[in-house]
């Protein structure tokens, strides 16, 4: 018997706008999510407190991600320690369905500063799987070895990946 078709959600950026927050707000609540990322999730003033940061950093760029009309998460970058890293949430019940791959994907289309980073939590597969697929690679092993000296170690329970040209 024939498998069905994956149906392939349609997966759009846009500025986030101050209604997108309660939905971020309660992606973050969410657990299994936080447990994920290692992260214990803020409650909503300390949360309100961060985004309040975040959406006037000139050097921060944020995107929401909307899926089939609906918002689904963020994607942004952000200056670390003089590296530029990237991070993604996308909210659980739209997990599963490539929206993850498909928004980084868009997003590094929109922002070609290279190289970028990710520092991601080592048991975190699903966030590995979709830097990978975005064409990350390990960043203890980069392309151009002088630059080897210019990459921050990941802790042990991290990993690090990085994106070139
Ligand atoms: C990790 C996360 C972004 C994945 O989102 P998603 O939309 O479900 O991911 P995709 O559907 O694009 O999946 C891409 C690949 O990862 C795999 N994957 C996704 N979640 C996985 C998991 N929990 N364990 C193992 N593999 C997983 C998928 O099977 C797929 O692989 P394939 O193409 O080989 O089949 C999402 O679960 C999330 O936002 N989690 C909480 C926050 C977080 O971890 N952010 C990243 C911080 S660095």
């Amino acid at each position: 018997m024939s498998q069905p078709d994956r149906v392939i959600p349609e997966v759009t950026l846009r500025e986030v706008v101050e209604a997108d927050l309660p939905a971020f707000y309660q992606d973050q609540l969410d657990p299994e999510a936080a447990a994920m990322v290692g992260f214990e999730s803020r409650d909503w003033d300390a949360f309100l407190a961060h985004w309040t940061k975040i959406l006037a950093d000139p050097a921060t760029a944020v995107r929401t991600v909307v899926v089939d009309g609906q918002v689904a998460g963020n994607v942004l970058s952000f200056e670390w320690s003089g590296e530029r890293e990237v991070g993604y949430w996308i909210g659980k019940r739209f997990w599963g369905r490539g929206v993850a791959t498909l928004a980084l994907a868009e997003f590094l289309r929109q922002y070609p500063q290279r190289p970028l980073f990710a520092t991601v939590a080592a048991h975190n597969a699903g966030s590995i799987r979709v830097l990978r697929k975005c064409g990350f690679t390990d960043s203890a092993s980069p392309p151009d070895a002088k630059d080897a000296k210019d990459v921050k170690d990941a802790k042990d329970d991290e990993v690090r990946l990085r994106l070139d040209g």
